[in-house]
């Protein structure tokens, strides 16, 4: 068994034998300026090197670079798909080309990691109007021992390597190695281009002269660069006769850890086997992304919400695998002491801090993780009865197979449930969920939030003996609703002029003449008590425990906040200014209800 110890060690050699310097990995964390969140492939650091500026460390390079590739992190779960993986790499700078780099991948091959020469396949470009023909690479290919019939012209799909989407980066056509997993073909016309897996590519040797321009077109570079790419993780895999990349040395032992924690074997289950992979892939690619030099910590947005989802979608299946969530942290244990200890070496360094991390975001998502499940079930249920219901009633209704943007979004916001969570319980519940109502619901989200913000700021842009008045009487008012409708009433917007207050609140229905009456009445009787507003300043999290409340984020715990008090009315965390008692507000009557936004109504009310 080839470690991926030795293998990181045997590339480097090889390299540093040919001339190359080995130049380390960088940040997996893009810096802003390629346009990706992650680094994704080995060449992604060398971009303006490829493009012809002069490297400190030479022309000839070579290293060992870690990638982060989430697109397909609903395909993690089965033999061969992860989140992170290591690609060894190697460049000629304007220096060495087609000539020596298909000589010394061919040795590499055959000499170090010992494949056949008869088996090997490789393929090649064959051409465009852009491009000819590579019959160069074929030739050279040829003399060094390469059975013309495992050699293979394919077209731009196949045999052209360019980053997705980005203009002003370097590419090239690119000849790639392929060995067969086993000896029996699927049929006469089993070979590279067949689909049944025999022919696993291996490795990547991109020829980079030309540099893609807008309109896909392309511009020739004045250099001829070499960019390599051998995936270490699928190398490991197959130089151990292996087909499953769980059984490497990079999770052994994770697997082993998880076998022991939840009582269960690796391989038996589909199920067990799937939350196993999932489990160990998502911890180590969060490792990776915690513990590097840029480390990010998960949040709502960019790479720290990718982060984010990761972690959640390994806690639920810690869930579903029946073990508790603090196995991550043995994992991640794993990864970081055994496993990339000496390729890593930040990672120790900063174990306790990435170990902490982990707690922090387990203890965040379990809290609402049980109640917005039950939540998840009820939209099943609720759907499943409501097209019973339905169908009774006329056998061709079309029933309703999507959980709506509504409630993927309240999932969301409420249970902190990632929209791909959603979407895989929904899922393996064969149901779908409105992506694009989830975006609207979200987008709208954040438009309140920032009308929200500008409120807080501008909701009383003078403070007049009126605007004061307006302002303790959107106080009195929301206790009222608060009192009727329950504390989850909040306010959402706050506008006062001399003329009248304008007040937004959640809530889930038109209000009814009876309900505006009840406010209004409300509002009065606390008026007519004559009650004293009190200011007090008090620190955050006591006020909090004595029933404070209001649109404010405290700093911290002991931040000291003011507190305006109408005793038994209402007690708000509020900057003020405030009447000095109820009496002074003369009468207040409700002018309008309407809806302000999707589940958000306004009031508008004066004083006379
Ligand atoms: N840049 C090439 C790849 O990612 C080597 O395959």
């Amino acid at each position: 068994m080839i470690t991926s110890k030795e293998l990181r060690e045997k590339w480097i050699k090889f390299y540093e034998d040919r001339g190359h310097v080995n130049i380390g990995a960088v940040s997996l964390i893009g810096d802003g300026t390629t346009g990706v969140m992650f680094n994704v492939a080995g060449m992604q650091p060398l971009m303006p090197y490829l493009l012809g500026k002069e490297h400190p460390k030479g022309k000839r390079l070579t290293n060992v670079q870690g990638c982060v590739r989430t697109v397909d992190i609903e395909s993690v779960g089965d033999a061969t798909h992860f989140t992170f993986f290591e690609m060894m790499g190697n460049w000629s700078l304007g220096d060495y080309f087609k000539k020596e780099k298909t000589k010394w991948s061919f040795e590499l091959l055959t000499e170090v990691f010992g494949f056949d020469k008869d088996k090997i396949c490789s393929t090649v470009f064959e051409g465009n109007d852009s491009v000819k023909k590579d019959t160069e690479t074929a030739e050279y290919l040829k003399q060094l021992g390469i059975k013309e019939e495992n050699i293979f012209y394919l077209d731009k799909s196949n045999n052209w390597w360019e980053l997705e989407g980005t203009v002003g980066t370097p590419c090239g056509p690119d000849n790639e190695w392929f060995y067969p997993r086993h000896d029996n073909p699927c049929s006469d016309t089993c070979d590279v281009n067949c689909s049944c897996g025999r022919y696993v590519e291996i490795g990547n040797d991109v020829y980079m002269q030309y540099k893609k321009l807008e309109g896909g077109k392309y511009a020739e570079l004045e250099n001829k660069n070499v960019d390599t790419g051998f995936g270490l993780d699928r190398l490991l895999l197959f130089l151990n006769g292996l087909d499953d990349g769980y059984k490497t040395d990079l999770f052994l032992d994770s697997i082993k850890y998880l076998e022991e924690q939840s009582g269960k074997e690796y391989g038996k289950d589909e199920e067990v086997t799937k939350a196993m992979r999932i489990i160990a892939d998502h911890t180590r690619t969060s490792v990776m992304l915690i513990g590097d030099v840029n480390g990010i910590t998960p949040s709502n947005t960019g790479a720290g919400y990718i982060l984010r989802r990761l972690l959640r979608r390994a806690i639920r299946y810690c869930k579903n695998l029946g073990v508790p969530s603090s196995v991550m942290q043995g994992v991640a244990k794993i990864f970081i002491e055994k496993v990339y200890d000496t390729a890593y070496p930040l990672l120790v360094e900063k174990e306790s801090y990435i170990l902490d991390q982990f707690d922090k975001e387990i203890v965040k998502f379990e809290a609402t993780l049980v109640q917005g499940m039950k939540e998840f079930d009820k939209c099943i249920t609720g759907i499943n009865r409501k097209n019973a219901f339905m169908l009774e009633k006329d056998p061709n209704y079309q029933k309703e197979t999507e959980i709506s943007g509504k409630q993927a979004f309240r999932l969301y916001d409420t249970f902190g449930f990632p929209l791909e969570l959603t979407v895989e319980l929904a899922t393996e519940n064969g149901f779908g969920v409105d992506v694009e109502g989830f975006n609207q619901a979200f987008k709208a989200h954040q438009e309140l939030s920032k009308a929200q913000a500008q409120n807080a700021k501008g909701g009383l842009t003078e403070q007049t003996e009126t605007t004061t008045k307006y302002h303790t009487a959107t106080h009195i008012m929301l206790a009222g609703l608060r009192k009727m409708f329950g504390t989850g009433t909040e306010q959402k917007g706050s506008n006062i002029t001399e003329e009248r207050l304008r007040f937004d609140f959640n809530l889930d229905h038109k209000m009814t003449a009876e309900e505006l009456s009840e406010l209004q009445d409300f509002v009065n009787s606390v008026i007519e008590r004559g009650i004293d507003v009190v200011r007090t300043e008090e620190k955050y999290l006591e006020a909090v425990e004595k029933g404070a409340y209001g649109v404010f984020n405290a700093e911290s715990n002991d931040q000291i906040v003011s507190v305006y008090t109408i005793d038994g009315v209402d007690k708000q965390i509020c900057g003020g200014p405030h009447v000095s008692n109820t009496k002074e507000l003369g009468k207040f009557i409700i002018k309008k209800e309407e809806s302000s936004s999707s589940g958000v109504r306004r009031i508008k009310a004066i004083l006379q």
